[in-house]
């Protein structure tokens, strides 16, 4: 089986790239990092990979908050390329992709999202889901489209909500739940049960 080399995008902490990480060291995923890409100097992300003598590249984003400009998109492209990376990993990117990515990478990138999709697309959705009143909510794995949150999803996982949870209690349950929905996920790409 071919290892599956990934390229992991993420703009904060890390936790969903450090439980792939560890799925890779202690659990057999045959993947493996070819590149981390922030778009935050600072991000933590990015020190995790350092720490574990991974590529960890700053790609300054340009002008815009939430998007990139098409060049500063199409050397992200040309980064990933350069890594061999065969599926991209959305873990905690704040920046919506476009043509560029998506025409180079299609049916090839993957996003976590805090919710059971398509309930909750956009920020802080384990607060949304929190105020909806319902008693379950989870988390997404699904292609990334043009839309926010909105391509197909791949895999769910459900986690209840506790009359006595705040919006801290159920955010960390949503990630627990994340940590194993997302190796679990990536395993299927590289045992060619997804993609192709
Ligand atoms: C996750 O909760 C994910 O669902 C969302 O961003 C968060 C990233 O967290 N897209 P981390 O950086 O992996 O800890």
């Amino acid at each position: 089986m071919k290892t599956l080399t990934l390229g992991v995008l993420g703009s904060g902490k890390g936790s969903n790239f450090d439980a792939i990480l560890h799925a890779i060291q202690f659990e057999n995923l045959p993947a493996k990092i070819g590149v981390v890409i922030s778009d935050v100097e600072t991000a933590a992300i990015l020190d995790i990979a350092r720490n574990h003598n991974l590529p960890a590249i700053f790609h300054p984003p340009g002008k815009f908050k939430t998007k990139l400009e098409p060049e500063h998109e199409q050397s992200l492209v040309t980064q990933l390329q350069a890594h061999h990376v065969d599926l991209v990993v959305l873990a905690g990117y704040m920046r919506v992709l476009k043509e560029p990515m998506l025409a180079a990478f299609s049916k090839r990138i993957i996003n976590i999202h805090p919710s059971l999709l398509p309930k909750f697309p956009g920020l802080r959705a384990w607060e949304q889901a929190l105020h909806s009143g319902d008693t379950e909510t989870g988390c997404t794995v699904h292609f990334v489209d043009a839309g926010v949150d909105a391509g197909p999803v791949i895999a769910q996982s459900k986690v209840p909500i506790f009359p006595d949870d705040t919006a801290a209690t159920l955010h960390q349950r949503i990630q627990i739940a994340e940590h194993t929905l997302y190796p679990a996920v990536i395993r299927q790409f590289a045992e060619g049960k997804i993609g192709g």
